[in-house]
């Protein structure tokens, strides 16, 4: 029933202090907390730090805002291996399309399985009869099956919160079929798209002859049925937009407009990742200014990259190469009073974000590959009804599907992108509002209390 106990299982519970920026959490954190505030939930996962010698196994519990935490350390190798390993160095890139970035090591691969299955050991002893369980991202695909094997007679749910690749590309991961068959152990598994959820789907029927009903997401093999369907997440739209009644976000916005004296500030907002399209973005701003020369002291673009996964080699060659870029175009660009690019390796909170993207006239959202990405929604949810910005959103995020009405573009074309920049800077306010009016309806409607409850709902009736 609805009044069962939720209990919440990520690898990442809360963001570690030292980047407790909201800029740094990605989608996951604030989502899950958002979806547990609101019920008596229990969140179980990996504190973000390194355990001691001899201290693995610890549970340590808190209780804020009515959600009961439960997190574990990790040993150094376990971070190495399952971490940074197998879910940063292997799934991700794998997952985004970066089948150039994907390593396949027996090591890591290892660690993952172990680490799943210490989660699994972990959080049997804390579940009761009635709980429904919901396990989330790559990092716990396996823990479904894990916990049954336990004995675990409870729901549960998985949901993915990055997209699943095309069945081509997603072959090249040695013993794929076990990892996928891991999944169909689960009640329900959850994608943020459609099309992710097709590719998923295509896969079961082709790879591994399971028995797939495309009409109700019913995958059957070997007398076991699990339901695949698609739940694009929102932004907690109550809270988020509440915000901008703060004096934190109120002064972030004076502060950058205070910046730009008369300039249109442009801005993105992206944990530091290949994923995300940063040095294409950089490409197509300075292929814009090429065109428009003239137009170098009406823009200026802010682009906030809190770093991310830092020991992972490939964030460290991202890094560099947009380090790099930024200053190229600094460096070509700027005069002794104007710098069109400000490049700031730090996050900032929510409230500070939401004035920072009510400040900007443009909203730059250009992933190579995303699950949804809510900055897209967070920049709509902070503009001004009377006088907003133009978002410039991807095709290729997941949140296009939603976002239609945004100015979509394709990411690897720098001429495209210098084209939507210049449409954004000329759109008059008519076309503007037309706009944010449609786009503004899905954020709000479509938030994260429905995606919470849809799921959920679904999770209930899995077994009728
Ligand atoms: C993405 C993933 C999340 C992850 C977040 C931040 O949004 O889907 O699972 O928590 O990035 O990354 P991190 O490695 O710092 O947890």
């Amino acid at each position: 029933s609805t009044d069962a106990r939720l209990v919440v299982i990520s690898n990442r519970v809360a963001v570690p202090k030292a980047r407790g920026a909201a800029g740094a959490q990605g989608g996951l954190a604030g989502a899950l907390h958002s979806a547990l505030k609101s019920r008596k939930g229990l969140w179980f996962g990996w504190s973000g730090e390194e355990s001691g010698t001899g201290r693995t196994g610890n549970i340590a519990t808190q209780t804020n805002d009515g959600v009961t935490t439960a997190t574990i350390d990790l040993s150094q190798s376990d971070i190495e291996e399952y971490y940074n390993g197998y879910a940063n160095s292997t799934l991700w890139p794998l997952f985004h399309y970066r089948l150039d970035l994907a390593k396949y090591e027996r090591e890591t691969g290892k660690g993952y399985e172990r680490v799943n299955e210490r989660f699994a050991e972990l959080v049997t002893p804390l579940l009761e009869d009635d709980d429904v369980v919901w396990v989330h991202d790559y990092h716990l695909i396996p823990l479904g099956e894990r916990l049954k094997s336990r004995g675990c007679k409870n729901r549960i749910g998985f949901f993915l919160h990055i997209p699943w690749p095309a069945t081509r590309l997603f072959v090249s991961l040695p013993y794929h079929e076990r990892l996928v068959r891991t999944m169909l152990h689960y009640d329900l598994v959850g994608f943020q798209t459609q099309e992710w959820l097709d590719s998923f789907l295509h896969y079961c029927r082709t790879e591994l002859g399971a028995d797939v009903d495309e009409g109700t997401g019913e995958v059957t093999l070997d007398g076991r049925t699990t339901i695949a369907r698609a739940y694009p997440i929102g932004i907690d739209w109550d809270h988020f937009s509440s915000l901008g009644q703060s004096k934190e976000a109120w002064q972030a916005e004076q502060r950058l407009n205070d910046s730009t004296r008369g300039r249109t500030a442009m801005i993105g907002v992206d944990r530091l990742d290949y994923s995300k399209g940063l040095p294409e973005r950089l490409d197509g701003i300075s292929r814009f200014f090429d065109q428009h020369p003239e137009r170098t002291r009406d823009l200026v673009f802010v682009q906030i990259a809190p770093p991310s996964r830092e020991d992972v080699d490939s964030y460290q060659q991202i890094r560099a190469t947009l380090e790099q870029k930024a200053g190229q175009i600094n460096g070509a660009r700027s005069e002794v009073d104007l710098v069109p690019v400000r490049y700031v390796n730090r996050g900032y909170t929510h409230s500070e974000l939401f004035g920072f993207f009510r400040a900007s006239k443009i909203g730059l959202v250009t992933p190579l590959r995303d699950g949804m990405n809510l900055v897209a929604k967070e920049y709509i949810a902070a503009q001004d009804p009377e006088d907003p910005g133009v978002l410039i959103l991807s095709r290729f995020a997941g949140a296009a599907g939603q976002m239609q009405d945004a100015l979509l573009v394709n990411p690897h074309s720098p001429d495209d992108l210098a084209h939507a920049i210049r449409i954004a800077l000329d759109m008059p306010l008519e076309e503007r509002k037309e706009r944010y009016n449609s786009l503004i309806g899905t954020v709000q409607d479509d938030n994260v209390q429905v995606w919470t409850r849809n799921f959920l709902a679904d999770l209930d009736s899995s077994r009728d």
